[in-house]
């Protein structure tokens, strides 16, 4: 996704600016190349050559420094840049760049780009909530800029508030959906169920599996890159939420199912990669079950609801179908039985595929009888293979479902 992209990181003077460096270091690893470019004070925290090292290419420190053959390019790297990020941003640098003051590199190449800016604020409490610092930031939101964080906590000074520097997981996935938003998603709603359900037997008992969460969470986040506003209805999980998306939390599949309904109502794409148990106690006892109450438990089941099959609308339906045996069959007929337009039939005897691991073998069938026989991949690489069939769809005469209203 950053595979190329040119990325401007500009970074202050915060004592944040050692972050900057992890942030410059994952950007390249993402395969971004990374002009950075440092004001004056960010460099009494931190110094060029951290920078150099890691991008392994020439930093911007000083319009005149005759010595580095960017210094008089400014122009040429905001023409050529995909986007300008802006972290750590202190309090000084969002006024510059409210104002649109231009007395150093890095305020004169946001006033001379057309690339969209995102900018990552650091700096003390009291500075960020100041009205002035508001202001500012309101000013260039509605000019489009997009920021990411602050974060809430302990700050240098000690004092607890909003002004932490985002962690770079939340500004690469800030950075990815801007760069993303105009995709072949754009102006589509995605809806992905993701995780397990967890059905109470006791206070303190469940059902439950062993879906991490992790394969709806790369489908989300692909989603969300390639433009698309994505809700996630979440299971219990113990991997981290994906950033950027609405995040929906339930427990039993009683409330994904409510949660499915709702959304479904807005939306152009369903995905139901969550692992729902297909059952549930009768009765959820109300204390907890003492084994010397009894030499044998006997817990008496009945059926959920099958979401998939009962939810309608005119939106693209997708399943996954995890499979121990007879894979494709089993999944044809989960694709014709609960009425889907795609289904991903996962092979989870296949080593590293399915639950809770970073890789996945699938075969994606359509109702067109079209199937996309994979090999193991990254979740990440099945999801987006995964959506690029579902675009196709989207954009298809045939593709779009013409059904009945949601119950
Ligand atoms: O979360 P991970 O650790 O990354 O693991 C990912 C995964 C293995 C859980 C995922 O890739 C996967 O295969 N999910 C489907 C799990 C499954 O076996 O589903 P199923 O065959 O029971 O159901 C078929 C489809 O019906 C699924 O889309 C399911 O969400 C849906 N369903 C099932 C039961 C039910 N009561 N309601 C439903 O909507």
């Amino acid at each position: 996704m950053l595979s190329n992209k040119r990325i401007v990181l500009g970074v202050s003077g915060s004592i944040a600016a050692y972050k900057g460096a992890d942030l410059a270091s994952k950007l390249v690893q993402s395969g971004a190349i990374v002009d950075v470019i440092m004001t004056k004070a960010a460099m009494e925290f931190v110094t060029p050559l951290t920078f150099r090292a890691i991008t392994h290419r020439p930093v911007v420190t000083d319009w005149y420094d005759s010595s580095s053959e960017l210094s008089i390019q400014h122009v040429q790297l905001a023409e050529e840049a995909d986007l300008l990020l802006v972290a750590p941003a202190t309090a000084d640098i969002i006024a510059k760049l409210a104002l649109g003051i231009a007395d150093d590199p890095l305020c004169g190449t946001a006033l001379a780009t057309r690339a969209p800016m995102v900018i990552a604020p650091a700096m003390d409490a009291n500075m960020y909530d100041n009205p002035a610092t508001a202001e500012n930031v309101a000013k260039l939101k509605s000019r489009g800029a997009v920021f990411a964080g602050p974060g809430f906590g302990r700050m240098a000074s000690g004092l607890i508030g909003h002004g932490r520097l985002a962690e770079t997981p939340e500004i690469i996935a800030t950075v990815r959906q801007v760069l993303g938003r105009h995709g072949d998603l754009a102006g589509k709603h995605v809806v992905v169920s993701s995780g397990p359900t967890e059905e109470p037997i006791d206070p303190v008992r469940v059902i439950t599996n062993r879906s991490s969460g992790k394969m709806g969470f790369a489908i989300a986040e692909a989603a969300r890159d390639r433009g698309a506003r994505v809700t996630v209805i979440a299971g219990p999980v113990s991997v981290p939420y994906p950033f950027g998306v609405d995040i929906i939390p339930v427990h039993t599949a009683l409330e994904m199912r409510d949660a499915v309904f709702t959304a479904a109502r807005a939306c152009d794409v369903l995905i139901m990669t969550a692992a729902v148990a297909d059952y549930r106690p009768v009765t959820a006892v109300g204390r907890k079950i003492k084994k010397e109450d009894m030499a044998s438990l006997t817990i008496e089941l009945t059926k959920n609801p099958d979401i998939i099959s009962e939810v309608k609308g005119s939106f693209i339906k997708v399943g996954f179908a995890a499979e121990t045996e007879e894979l494709l069959r089993n999944a044809q007929s989960k694709l014709r039985g609960k009425e889907m337009d795609l289904i991903v039939a996962n092979d989870v005897t296949a080593p590293n595929s399915g639950f809770n691991v970073d890789t996945n073998k699938v075969t994606i069938i359509e109702r067109s009888g079209e199937i996309l026989d994979l090999p193991l991949m990254t979740k990440d690489e099945v999801a987006n293979k995964l959506l690029d069939r579902v675009a196709a769809l989207l954009t298809s005469p045939s593709g779009r479902p013409a059904k009945a209203g949601t119950p």
